[in-house]
Parts: structure tokens; C-alpha cells; sequence
């Protein structure tokens, strides 16, 4: 609790007012005593009390409509309400209003003490309460939506590292958020009024990349017909996110770490080392630990960047959080597009529940979008989903307005989708496999593949179709795919 609570006495009748000054005169209260029901509303709008010690009766203004002002514009003040003892039931409509506790006239001091006590020992615990919830709680977070489990400790970590200058190693699939994580630990930090850059190693071709990180001299090299400055310059005093950072080239990785373990780098042609005080935030959609396996990533450079990891967990993981998102960007479409739409849907709801979100947070941006362009407004039904979400409408059961989105997507991650028994796969019979000959041995890899490939080719190449029959998450299609394309490209 804090030493000196500040009470706000509201009493016309100033003897009675005086008696109750005395009661507090050796108590660790900062008390401040006015006439009237408008001087008292200047004050708690102005610069709010801890306690309010109102009489209902004023000269002015209704002691209940005080109280209703503090509830509406949220003040955070507790109050006690004074009243005559004929007057209890107006008491009882106080307490209803968000008065904390009342006093019956005449009171003795020892009376206002206790009260005065209680109460500032229940606003204190609400309070710790209030900032614990916060905490634990939160529905957003910098440029983040979501409320979800795998959220909270997302910015429970960006909480944390914050403050320190460790650098951060952001891992996750595409679209899942990486680059507003990275400017949420830049925001979070002390380091949040100097300069934030973002350099894409993946985007910037391999012989400008030196020159964008370091800068260079001028006659560095043809083109270079003026000195100039760098990310790292850029980033002094800041942050300095470098996104891709797998896709850099190994030479200029050597280079790189040299400057994370020294903190002075020199320009591009230039001999004069120069200092900069960076934070580093990384991030990539591969596994480090792969492209470190494959000799692709450096593995001193993996470590010295690999001191804070932060898993930006895939859009489907994260319970409610994708209707959240949703309904932010349909207000925030609508109103770049000019129209009115008004929510989604039941059914709407069920399948962006059940949907695997493949491209996670962006693919539900483009979804959002194609749905506000292509439609006038209203509420958002099935018949406006596009391609691939429409192949779930009519196979889920539609989420009803405050049921939580958590089980459906959860138990389509597991693979057991939850569609109308019309979407199975028809049981195959064991004798239709055997007898099996030896020639017709593949390794089981192999016939996973064969299979996944033809039920896709059966549903016209609608992968999410495809994942309903195999009872698998399209997501799960989608990471296989990847893996084949990337064994082809190796044996080639
Ligand atoms: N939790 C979230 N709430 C609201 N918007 C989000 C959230 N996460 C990401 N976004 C938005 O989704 C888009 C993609 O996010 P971002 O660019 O950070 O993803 P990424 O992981 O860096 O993707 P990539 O690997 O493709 O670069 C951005 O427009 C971003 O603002
Ligand atoms: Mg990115």
C-alpha cells in the first residue's frame, strides 16, 4: 500500500466535516475536503483520489450520480458513502453503483478508520489483482492479436529480454509474425527512441549485402561514387533485425561475427574501423540447427546469435486467436475499402476455426481482403470464403458466438479432422492389400508420398480436400511437400 492515501471528503455541512478531519488528523492520510458535488467531479476528473468519502446528500448534485460518473468514465477510485440512517436504502443502491462500503451518521472516529482501512486494503489487492491480469492476460501486445497460451508466452519472453542487449534468435513458420516480434522487443526495450532497421538477407542481392550492412567508401567499387553509411550505422543506439538470416552468404557471415564479437566493423574499401552499440534480433524460417548440419549457417555465428530463442508457433496453435485476428482485419479492410461489414458468421467462424492456415497470419490477411473487396458488406457468410476455405464449408459443425475456437483447430493439428463422416476416406479391407508380393515392396516414405500424391490428384489438386480424406492437417501436406521438393533439389 502506499504511505499516504489521498482521500477526497465530500461533506456540505463543514462542522461535521471538521470532526472528520480530526478523526484522520494522526493517520497516514492526505485528506482534502470540498463542499459540493461539482467541485468533487473537477477533482476525480482531474486528478483521481484513492478514496472518495461521499455524501450521498449534497447541495448540488445527487451523491449517485457522483457514483456513476466514476463508473463510467472508469476513475479508479474507491468510494464510501456517507448517509443518515433513514436514508440506508439509498446505501444499498451506492453499493450497487460501485460504492466499496458505507458509513451510517453518526459515526466515531475509530468507525472511519476501520472503513477507511478495509477499503484501501481491498483497492490495493485489486489493483495487484488488475496488473497480474494484465500480465497473464493480455489480448494484444505491440503489433500483436491474441490472447492465446502460446501468445502469452511469446511476449512474456519479448517481456524479459527486453531490457538486456542479448541478442534475440527468432524461429517460425512464414507469416506467423517474426518481423512484429523483432519490433516488439525493439518497442519493449530502452532502446525504443533510437532507430529500429531491418535488412533482409534473403532480398538483397550477395555482392551488395557487405555494402548494406557496413556501408562503403566512395570508389569501393563501380557505382560507389559517394561514401556511405550502412545498417550498422544506421542501427547505433538501436536495433538492427536481421530477417533471412540464413541466406547469407558464408563470407560475409565470417565478417558479420567479427563485428558481433568486437562491436566495430569497417566500411566497404575503407581501412578505419568504427564503432556501433547494436542490438541484434534475427530471425528465419528454416531450422538453424539444419542449415548449420549442412554446413549452409556458420556454427560459432549460430551460437553468438542463438542466446534468446523465440518460436513464433504457427497460426493453428494458437486457440481463438485466429477469429481475434480476423474481426480486427475486417474493421481495419472495411474501413481502408469503404464498406460495412458486420462480423462473421456461425459457420464462417467454424471453419476458419477448423482451417490449418498454412500461411498463418498472412494467408488470413489475404483471405480477409479477397472477402471485403469482392463482397458489398454485411455479415460475412460461407458463400463469400474463398478457395481453399470453401471445400470445409458444410463438413463443420458451426462454432456458436462465444464458444472458444481452441478444439476444433487443436484436434485438426492431431490429424483427426473434424469433418461429417461423408469426408472419410472409405475403410480399405485388408485383403484388398494382401497377399503382397516382394517386387511390390516400397519404403514406407515412398508410399506415403504415392498416396498423398494421388489423393490430391483425385480432388483436383485441393490440398486442404486431400487432408480432410487423409485425415491429416493440410498444414502437415503442405511441411511434406516441402521436404520432397528439397530431397529433389539436393539429389539433382
Ligand atoms: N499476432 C498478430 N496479430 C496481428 N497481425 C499479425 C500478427 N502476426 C503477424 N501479423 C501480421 O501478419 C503479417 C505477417 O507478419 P510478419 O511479416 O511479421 O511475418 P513473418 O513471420 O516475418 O513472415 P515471413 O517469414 O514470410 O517473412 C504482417 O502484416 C503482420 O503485421
Ligand atoms: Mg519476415
Amino acid at each position: 500500500m502506499k504511505s499516504t492515501a489521498r482521500i477526497l471528503l465530500v461533506e456540505d455541512t463543514v462542522p461535521l466535516a471538521r470532526t472528520y478531519e480530526a478523526y484522520l488528523e494522526h493517520e497516514p492520510y492526505d485528506v482534502t475536503h470540498v463542499e459540493t458535488g461539482r467541485n468533487a467531479l473537477g477533482i476525480l476528473n482531474s486528478d483521481p483520489p484513492d478514496v472518495l468519502l461521499l455524501d450521498l446528500l449534497l447541495p448540488d448534485l445527487n451523491g449517485l450520480d457522483v457514483l456513476e460518473h466514476i463508473s463510467t468514465q472508469n476513475i479508479h477510485t474507491a468510494v464510501i458513502v456517507v448517509t443518515a440512517n433513514a436514508s440506508l436504502s439509498t446505501a444499498v443502491d451506492a453499493m450497487r453503483l460501485g460504492a466499496m462500503d458505507y458509513l451510517v451518521k453518526p459515526f466515531n472516529a475509530n468507525r472511519l478508520k476501520v472503513t477507511l482501512k478495509n477499503v484501501l486494503e481491498r483497492q490495493n489487492l485489486s489493483q495487484i489483482v488488475a496488473t497480474y491480469r494484465q500480465d497473464i492476460d493480455r489480448r494484444e501486445y505491440h503489433g500483436f492479436i491474441g490472447s492465446s497460451l502460446a501468445m502469452q508466452r511469446v511476449y512474456r519472453i519479448i517481456d524479459s529480454a527486453a531490457g538486456s542487449k542479448a541478442t534475440v534468435f527468432i524461429t517460425g513458420d512464414s507469416g506467423t509474425g517474426k518481423e512484429v516480434c523483432a519490433q516488439a522487443i525493439h518497442d519493449q526495450s530502452p532502446r525504443a527512441n533510437g532507430p529500429f532497421i531491418a535488412l533482409n538477407c534473403g532480398a538483397i542481392p550477395k555482392d551488395l549485402m557487405e555494402s548494406e550492412i557496413f556501408g562503403h567508401v566512395k570508389g569501393a567499387f563501380t557505382g560507389a561514387v559517394a561514401e556511405r553509411d550502412g545498417a550498422a550505422a544506421q542501427a547505433r543506439g538501436g536495433t538492427l533485425f536481421l530477417d533471412e538470416i540464413c541466406e547469407m552468404d558464408l563470407n560475409l557471415q565470417t565478417k558479420l561475427l567479427r563485428f558481433i564479437q568486437t562491436g566495430s566493423f569497417q566500411k566497404v574499401g575503407g581501412g578505419k574501423l568504427e564503432d556501433a552499440d547494436i542490438r541484434f534480433v534475427c530471425a528465419t524460417n528454416k531450422n538453424p540447427m539444419e542449415e548449420v548440419a549442412n554446413n549452409r549457417f556458420r556454427e560459432d555465428l549460430f551460437y553468438r546469435l542463438h542466446v534468446i530463442p523465440v518460436h513464433m508457433p504457427p497460426l493453428s496453435e494458437r486457440e481463438g486467436d485466429v477469429l481475434d485476428i480476423a474481426a480486427k482485419l475486417l474493421d481495419d479492410y472495411a474501413r481502408e475499402e469503404g464498406k460495412s461489414f458486420e462480423g462473421f458468421d456461425d459457420e464462417v467462424r467454424a471453419v476458419f476455426s477448423a482451417y490449418s492456415w498454412p500461411g498463418n497470419v498472412r494467408q488470413l490477411q489475404n483471405v480477409i481482403r479477397n472477402i471485403v473487396v469482392l463482397n458489398e458488406g454485411g455479415a460475412v457468410t460461407s458463400a463469400m470464403l474463398p478457395a481453399p476455405l470453401d471445400v470445409l464449408v458444410g463438413q463443420v459443425e458451426p462454432l456458436p458466438d462465444n464458444a472458444p475456437a481452441a478444439s476444433t483447430a487443436a484436434v485438426i493439428v492431431e490429424g483427426v479432422a473434424p469433418f461429417s463422416s461423408a469426408f472419410r476416406a472409405p475403410q480399405v479391407a485388408e485383403k484388398s492389400i494382401l497377399p503382397l508380393h516382394e517386387a511390390d515392396i516400397r519404403p514406407l516414405e515412398q508410399i506415403e508420398r504415392d498416396i498423398i500424391e494421388h489423393t490430391i490428384a483425385l480432388c483436383d489438386d485441393n490440398v486442404p480436400k486431400a487432408a480432410a480424406y487423409l485425415c491429416i492437417s493440410a498444414s502437415t501436406i503442405y511441411r511434406k511437400r516441402q521436404g520432397w521438393e528439397k530431397s529433389q533439389s539436393e539429389t539433382v
